[in-house]
């Protein structure tokens, strides 16, 4: 539904976006990760026909981004980082009017019209002015103007900012309500959001992709062990390193050992071997689970 090949997008001479390249599969959910300034909203705008890549090409629901922009534009629902809003407008005239602009039939726009405040949860909002509207609601009229042409693809730039916990919660739900029959690619900050919407994650840092996988292998690969030894001699860490499967030894402060592992390579009983075979007093042997936030730390933090 959505591919996107070698993009990239220069300003002067840096590139917030650099040879860009993933695909999101029909019915996905795909979250898109990365710290501030990594390139997400820049790759959206692109997507979204709001600007032109400097080179690569995308397609969304098989229209070119460059060559078929009204197609696309009319296939995707973007809310944007800051939704352009009119203030002077009430919530329900401001999604008639986007209705209009995007083409919605005149004989759909009132069921169309139910169902964006509806997923806005704006029904009481929806003979407010926009102006009047807290940032929260705002936010919220945001994501009902992205679904209000009924489009088969969504993306939402950070669409849970500014919301309180309960409408976080309604987001999310509203988000994975969308699955199968749509397709979402959303960034985020929040990455319990992220564990709990999305079936994959594709991480971007500093303009370049640095990892997409699924949220589960994501932390598997980046889980190991944690070893507590009694007697640890002074070249322990290296004979560890030396076992096959592990990537890396760390001491932590505490003194515990903490060990990277290779790929899903479990080294638990090579390990226990060597210890009871250099009498360094096992005392402790447990693997680490990495959660979403430690696999995203190591990934966007340059050594
Ligand atoms: N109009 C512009 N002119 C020059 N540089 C820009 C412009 N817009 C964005 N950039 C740069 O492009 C890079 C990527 O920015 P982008 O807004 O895509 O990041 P982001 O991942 O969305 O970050 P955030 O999490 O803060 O929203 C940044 O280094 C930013 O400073
Ligand atoms: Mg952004």
């Amino acid at each position: 539904m959505i591919e996107v090949e070698s993009l990239s997008k220069i300003y002067g001479a840096s590139h917030a976006v650099e040879e860009v390249s993933f695909a999101v599969g029909e019915g996905e959910i795909v979250g898109f990760l990365g710290p501030n300034g990594a390139g997400k909203t820049t790759t959206m705008r692109i997507l979204s026909c709001f600007m032109a890549p400097s080179s690569g090409s995308a397609r969304i629901a098989g229209f070119d981004i460059l060559h078929n922009s009204l197609e696309v534009r009319r296939s995707i629902g973007y809310l944007p980082e800051n939704a352009p809003l009119y203030g002077e407008m009430s919530v329900r005239d401001y999604l008639s009017y986007v209705a209009v602009l995007r083409g919605v039939p005149k004989a759909q726009r009132a069921v169309r019209l139910e169902a964006a405040l509806d997923a806005g949860k704006l029904e009481e909002r929806a003979d407010t002015l926009i102006r009047k509207l807290s940032k929260g609601y705002r936010q919220r009229v945001g994501i009902a103007q992205a679904i209000v042409h009924d489009p088969p693809v969504l993306i939402l730039d950070e669409p849970s900012s500014g919301l309180d916990p309960r409408q976080r919660a309604e987001t999310r739900h509203f988000i994975k309500s969308l699955a199968p029959q749509r397709t979402v690619l959303l960034s985020t900050h929040i990455l319990p959001d992220v564990q709990e919407t999305c079936s994959r994650v594709i991480v971007i840092n500093a303009g370049r992709i640095v990892a997409q996988d699924a949220v589960e292998n994501l932390a598997a690969g980046a889980s190991g062990l944690s070893l507590v030894l009694a007697r640890p001699a002074p070249d322990a860490s290296e004979k560890l390193s030396r076992v096959a499967g592990v990537a890396g030894v760390r001491r932590e402060p505490d003194g515990a050992f903490s060990l990277d592992l290779a790929g899903q390579n479990d080294a638990r009983e090579e390990i226990a071997q060597l210890c009871v075979a250099e009498n360094w007093g096992l005392l402790e042997l447990s693997r680490r689970r990495a959660n979403l936030e430690e696999v995203f730390l190591k990934l966007t933090t340059s050594d």
